[in-house]
């Protein structure tokens, strides 16, 4: 099903952890006026005002494990609830399994809706531990690069001034885990989405600029 008219795009950021989804996401709605959904981003704001889906979702979190299908189909369901039909929206970090996919299908179906484009981005796993080594990230959500986009002043935000910390969950051992996470459980969904004549694949590998440009051109 395509989205009925007036229905804004539905575009989802698939790919393992530290290639650049959310680098891209938050700058794929900036410049579309997009609406920005990541599950990561909702689990850790979650996380820090220590709500009960943050108690919940942290021993799975710090593990490198997925949260379970039921708290995140819930979490993206009320988010979801909340955007106007009309808005285009990017999905960042969702949906993670074929479960969630399923839960996303009849929660956009709906609205009138359907998932249009995923773009899938893909780099090696020595790109993706040397990104994930320097990234530092603003408690804002702000993401920067110790090797690639540093901020001005080392070691804290350009936006806040906030002092820039390193993820629990970006220790070497998580995000080994994390990888292997990825290959189990959402690797199943390249397959899914190349069915349905929906995937995209974007070369990951290149400079934040350059990816870019690759990702604005599947996602249209
Ligand atoms: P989440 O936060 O979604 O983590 P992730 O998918 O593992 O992805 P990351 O945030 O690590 O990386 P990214 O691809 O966004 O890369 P980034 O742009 O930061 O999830 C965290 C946890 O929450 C999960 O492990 C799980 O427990 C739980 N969770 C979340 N969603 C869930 C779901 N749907 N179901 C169940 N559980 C869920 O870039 C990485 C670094 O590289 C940055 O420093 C950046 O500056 C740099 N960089 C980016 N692009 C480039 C480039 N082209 N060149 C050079 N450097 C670059």
């Amino acid at each position: 099903m395509r989205n009925s008219v007036g229905a804004g795009r539905v575009v989802v950021l698939l790919g393992p952890p530290g290639v650049g989804k959310g680098t891209q996401g938050v700058r794929l709605a900036r410049e579309g006026d997009w609406d920005h959904l990541s599950t990561g981003d909702l689990l850790r704001t979650a996380l820090e005002r220590g709500t009960a889906l943050g108690k919940e979702a942290r021993s799975y979190m710090e593990a490198g494990e997925l949260v379970p299908d039921g708290v995140i189909v819930g979490l993206v369901g009320e988010t979801l609830a909340t955007s106007a039909p009309g808005r285009s929206v990017v999905l960042d970090g969702f949906p993670r399994t074929v479960a969630q996919a399923e839960a996303l299908d009849d929660t956009l179906a709906k609205a009138g809706r359907a998932v249009d484009r995923v773009c899938l981005l893909e780099a090696p796993e020595e790109v993706i531990v040397k990104r994930i080594s320097g990234r530092r990230s603003s408690p804002g959500g702000r993401v920067y690069n110790v090797h690639f986009d540093p901020p001005v002043r080392e070691g804290f935000c350009d936006d806040t001034g906030e002092p820039l910390i390193h993820r629990a969950d970006d220790r070497p051992e998580t995000v080994r885990k994390r990888l292997a996470v990825y290959r189990r459980d959402t690797v199943p969904l390249v397959g899914l989405y190349e069915e349905r004549g929906v995937l995209r694949r974007v070369n990951g590998q290149g400079g934040i600029h350059d990816v870019y440009a690759a990702l604005r051109t599947a996602a249209a």
